[in-house]
């Protein structure tokens, strides 16, 4: 291991230079991997576009029942047209969402934790391979906890993963958490996105924060941005706007959607940034509209 005396700081990104990388296909980082990856990452990521709107509905696999998930059955399907990936447990997959719906699904599959603990970094891998199969998973979520204690037995519940969905061409993404002990810095961020992509993850899940367009041209794979707690329709649009003018390649966004009194016509303004290329005020007018 390196001497972490000395160390300079790291400052070379080349923000705003393409990724040399890409290839023909439009996934950042992917271009080497095999067809059957190549094909679950195009239903997460759009073809077109490059970019993705995943929609999370995993909270309860450590919140238990959530403000505006206390009926998965009847919340979830409404939404699933205007949303390329769910994001949710197997329990919450098998129960409440119909099978006859073409969204990419990106499936929890560590847990451990819940709010009653007061440190919520203990995980273990809770899915086989083999379930993640008979789902039809489209890639497969595992939380990280870079600098926290439970930071080695959740590195190793990430290779698990990666290294189950190498050999059935299954797409790990690495979800970075945040918690009480970890800054949510460019510094940060840096480091834990970084560390995850080594790993082997093919999508990074992260937070947006300063210097977001530097974490994302040093990340060799497409960081997808969670939406965080609830904010006011206007700034949750802004939030959208900010990290994929930055590079992001997607938002994978929970309270910001299913808390909104208009989950359906949010889902629709945020699918108008991420796409179709909407600043923000033109996102939120979009939105307005809809609503009156
Ligand atoms: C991840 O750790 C959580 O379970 C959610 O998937 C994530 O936080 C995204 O949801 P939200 O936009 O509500 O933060």
């Amino acid at each position: 291991m390196a001497d972490k005396d000395g160390l300079k700081v790291a400052k070379d990104y080349h923000v705003g230079e393409a990724f040399a990388n890409q290839g023909d296909f439009q996934v950042k980082g992917a271009n080497g991997l095999d067809w059957g990856m190549k094909h679950r990452l195009s239903k997460i990521f759009d073809p077109k576009t490059g970019k993705t709107v995943m929609f999370a509905f995993d909270h309860g696999y450590f919140m238990g029942s959530t403000a505006g998930l206390e009926r998965l059955d009847l919340t979830v399907p409404k939404l699933m047209p205007y949303v390329d990936v769910l994001m949710c447990t197997r329990g919450a997959l098998r129960t409440c969402i119909p099978a006859s719906n073409r969204c990419g699904v990106a499936l929890r599959t560590s847990s451990g934790s819940s709010m009653l603990d007061d440190d919520l970094s203990h995980e273990v891998v809770a899915v086989d391979i083999e379930d993640a199969i008979r789902l039809n998973v489209d890639c497969m979520a595992v939380q990280t906890f870079i600098g926290a204690d439970g930071q080695l037995e959740s590195l190793d519940n990430l290779s698990q993963v990666i290294n189950a969905g190498m050999q059935y061409g299954i797409p790990t993404l690495g979800v970075v958490a945040v918690g009480k002990n970890m800054e949510r810095t460019d510094k940060y961020f840096k480091l834990a996105t970084r560390i995850v992509a080594e790993m082997g993850a093919q999508i990074v899940k992260t937070y947006n924060c300063e210097h977001f367009d530097e974490i994302v041209a040093a990340c060799p794979v497409p960081i997808v941005v969670a939406g965080g707690k609830k904010l006011p329709e206007d700034e949750a649009l802004t939030l959208a706007y900010d990290v994929i003018r930055q590079g992001a390649a997607g938002v994978d966004m929970g309270r910001n959607i299913f808390q909104s009194e208009h989950p359906v016509e949010m889902a629709q303004a945020v699918r108008k940034v991420v796409h179709e290329g909407f600043t923000d005020k033109e996102a939120y007018q979009f939105y307005q509209e809809l609503i009156h």
